[in-house]
């Protein structure tokens, strides 16, 4: 079965053709870094018109590096929600647009969905239930998977996601956007031990996260200290840098270690942006094997936004139930839709 994927929630405008939901046919993945760079964060308006002006180059793009036509297409896979509304609503009405003119099923998607079920493109054979952590720009939930569409929400942000936590301190540091990635580069092999930045674990059984006041000390430190200069002996950028990263890491592993535990579940897969951190996937995977638990991630590029995982949400989603697809003309964008 052939799906054409569509993602437009955010940032990065997206056509993915995968076939049975495994093999990746192509993936293309236009990103608009290069006009939100100069705010510091996403600029809706500005996505909303990127994505018209690139939405049919790069689905064309994606037909033709996958060697497919659309008459070859057996189904169109859309995210509908959550993300910024008008975003989200230039790849709804192209997918509608499609699906309407080739008579095939639209499936709308859940973009959170999208994330925890691309593990399946390279791990197809995984088991349920497993832990699911979504760590990115706009969230960060943890899930107990059972099932394809049967997640149960245990903890969430109670303020920012991780992702928008290493964007926001980013900004303080002078540094672009998006960044996590930058922050990660220029983290290594500096010290994380440097600086004392905090940790929230609000109370002993929550597994609800907070990442706000590590950001607020990083923005208190720099306040007093200034931004450091090389040379001058105190901590480098690099080392604050580290030392914010593992601030975040420590409760982030701390917190999806613990929900296994707390579920009995073996199992754990991290996915989003934040999940393309090298240290973040070392530091789980080590502490999760000496619990006796496995990790998984989806490779760098399908941990970041990409239409590929919903192509591949889309498959799952159409075996499991028919019924969930495809009430063409009433679909709308769900900006704030929820999952579980
Ligand atoms: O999943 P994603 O592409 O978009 C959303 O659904 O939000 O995640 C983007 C977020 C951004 O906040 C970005 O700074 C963060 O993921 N990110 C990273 C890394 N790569 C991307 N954070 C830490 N380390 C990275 N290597
Ligand atoms: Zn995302």
């Amino acid at each position: 079965m052939l799906i054409l994927g569509i993602e437009t929630s955010c940032d990065e405008t997206s056509a993915s053709v995968v076939e049975d939901g495994i093999n990746i046919r192509s993936n293309i993945i236009a990103s608009q870094v290069d006009i939100h760079k100069k705010y510091g964060g996403v600029v809706p308006e500005l996505a909303s018109r990127r994505h018209v002006e690139n939405i049919n180059i790069v689905i064309n793009q994606s037909l033709e590096e996958g060697r497919v036509s659309l008459n070859d297409i057996d189904a169109i896979s859309v995210t509908v929600g959550p993300g910024l509304v008008g975003a989200l609503l230039v790849g709804l009405s192209v997918a509608k647009g499609i699906a309407y003119a080739k008579g095939v099923p639209l499936i709308g998607v859940n973009h959170l969905e999208g994330h925890i079920l691309s593990i399946f493109i390279e791990r197809p054979q995984i088991e349920f239930p497993f832990m699911a952590l979504i760590v990115s720009g706009g969230h960060t939930d943890l899930y107990l998977v059972h099932r394809v569409g049967d997640y149960h929400l245990l903890g969430r942000t109670r303020d920012d996601a991780a992702g928008e936590s290493f964007d926001k301190v980013a900004n303080m540091l002078g540094l672009w956007y998006p960044g996590g990635p930058i922050i990660e580069k220029i983290a290594e092999g500096r010290d994380p031990k440097r600086l004392d930045f905090p940790r929230a674990y609000l109370g002993k059984d929550s597994l609800d996260f907070s990442f706000s006041g590590v950001k607020t000390s990083v923005r208190n430190y720099l306040k007093e200290k200034g931004i450091p200069r090389d040379g001058d002996g105190s901590p480098s950028i690099g080392d604050i840098s580290a030392s914010f990263q593992e601030a975040v890491i420590d409760v982030l592993t701390s917190k999806v270690i613990k929900a296994s535990k707390i579920e009995g579940v073996k199992t754990i897969v991290i996915a989003g942006g934040v999940a393309s951190n090298k240290r973040l996937r070392m530091r789980i995977t080590e502490t999760g094997e000496k619990e006796g638990l496995k990790v998984y991630y989806p490779s760098p590029l399908l941990c970041t936004d990409n239409a590929a995982m919903i192509a591949c949400a889309g498959y799952y989603r159409y075996i499991d139930d028919k019924r969930l697809c495809y009430d063409l003309l009433n679909m709308d964008a769900e900006p704030n839709m929820r999952l579980g």
